[in-house]
């Protein structure tokens, strides 16, 4: 393709890891959070699911709030002047999307567990307390929050995938701003 534009920099290397530990992340933990509700799977393995899914959604919150630290304290590097504007907006309001998806997902993962009174192995460990009431019905409705959501998130996700894909085959220079995840500049 031959765009006219200058030559963008990458995102920094910190930010470039933090999105593929994140993206990896992500696209685990919606599979283990539908599939570990299967009726009929060995008790074992239900529960290690369980396991995996509650303390990796505490760790993504606490990459996600870093990140978004990260974010706020380092520029972003420019786009390709070449880029149409709807596309620059459609790339930040997706972003911006994403953010608070991840939040409400994770808060609401969170808020599920600990009102509802079980386990977040990782937390009681360390000896944390629980920031929420023992409450059934706020469980409950953490519930439906985490569930409604996922459906935005997969959405958004998807949107963002296939942007993604379309940028790295179309070789402009934006994709190569988030990748390779480490080195470079
Ligand atoms: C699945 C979970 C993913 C999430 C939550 C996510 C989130 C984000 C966010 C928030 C940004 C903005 C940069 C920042 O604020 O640090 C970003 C940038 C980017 N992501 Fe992802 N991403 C994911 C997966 C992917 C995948 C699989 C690809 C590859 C196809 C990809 C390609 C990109 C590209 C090319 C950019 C740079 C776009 C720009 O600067 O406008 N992302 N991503
Ligand atoms: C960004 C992080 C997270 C993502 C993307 C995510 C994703 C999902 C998805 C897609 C489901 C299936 C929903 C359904 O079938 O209705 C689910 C269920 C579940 N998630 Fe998460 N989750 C995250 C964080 C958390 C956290 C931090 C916890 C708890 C500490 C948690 C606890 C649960 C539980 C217990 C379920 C089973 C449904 C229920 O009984 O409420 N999740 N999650």
């Amino acid at each position: 393709m031959n765009a006219t534009y200058e030559r963008p920099l990458k995102y920094a290397a910190t930010t470039r890891l933090l999105h593929w530990l994140v993206a990896l992340m992500v696209l685990a933990m919606i599979p283990i959070g539908i599939y570990m509700q299967t009726e009929g799977l060995p008790r074992a393995q239900q529960n290690l699911l369980f396991v995996m899914h509650k303390n990796g959604g505490v760790i993504l919150l606490a990459l996600v709030l870093l990140r978004l630290v990260w974010r706020a304290t380092h520029r972003a590097p420019s786009l390709p002047a070449s880029l149409p504007r709807w596309q620059v907006r459609a790339a930040g309001l997706t972003q911006a999307a994403l953010y608070i998806l991840l939040l409400v997902m994770a808060l609401s993962g969170y808020v599920r567990v600990a009102a509802g009174g079980f386990p977040i192995e990782m937390l009681d460990a360390i000896g944390m307390p629980s920031l929420v009431p023992r409450s059934d019905s706020l469980a409950g409705v953490a519930k439906t929050i985490h569930s409604y959501a996922r459906f935005g998130l997969i959405a958004l996700v998807a949107l963002h995938v296939a942007a993604g894909l379309k940028h790295l085959v179309q070789r402009d220079g934006v994709f190569s701003r988030i990748w390779p995840p480490v080195g470079g500049r």
